[in-house]
């Protein structure tokens, strides 16, 4: 039987009870990417019938972690931003994301000033999952219809986060559901 979201909640609950640090949180990216081979999943979660708009598919009473189907239908560019004090793993479903990972160039001493530089650029392809441990800096680019799975340590519309401008370097906090 094809691993669907009910085992994927179950895989995620017993991971992150017994290690919610960045190698329990690797094996859920790799979990998420068996899910995503699932084309049930996909259809029923991501497919052209399902309307644009973000889905919470599950929250976690205890744990706290989100399970959110980005259903877009308008080509996107983010600033470079982080998910606070949580962490972030994009699963591709549709399309696909051109992720830049950065790195800051200044020691993090002004708030409201940030000197970014590319760390890392990819390609995420329908299947394929990236991770983004708290504190990262990340953006994100898709073309239109690209829709993805994302799981957050916690609801990221509860903590602070910062977007950057690239061009000025200011550092804004981040508003509910502003980026992803
Ligand atoms: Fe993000």
């Amino acid at each position: 039987m094809a691993y669907d979201l009910d085992q994927f909640i179950s895989d995620c609950r017993s991971v992150l009870s017994r290690d919610p640090g960045p190698a329990g949180r690797e094996e859920v990216r790799v979990r998420l990417e068996r899910l995503l081979a699932n084309p049930d999943f996909i259809e029923q979660h991501c497919g052209e019938h399902v309307p644009r708009g973000l889905k919470l598919l599950y929250e976690d009473p205890e744990l706290k972690f989100q399970i959110l189907a980005h259903n877009n239908d308008k080509a996107r560019v983010s600033p470079p931003h982080d998910h606070g004090a949580s962490w972030a793993i994009y699963g591709q479903a549709t399309h696909y994301t051109d992720m830049i990972e950065w790195e800051r160039e200044d020691d993090g001493g002004d708030p409201k000033h940030a000197k970014l530089k590319p760390a890392k650029t990819y390609r995420l392809n329908p299947g394929q999952a990236g991770i983004y441990q708290d504190g990262a800096i990340h953006s994100i680019d898709y073309p239109d219809y690209a829709r993805f799975i994302r799981v957050t340590g916690t609801n990221l519309d509860r903590i602070n986060r910062i977007r950057i401008d690239l061009k000025t370097g200011e550092v804004h906090q981040m508003t509910p559901q502003q980026a992803t």
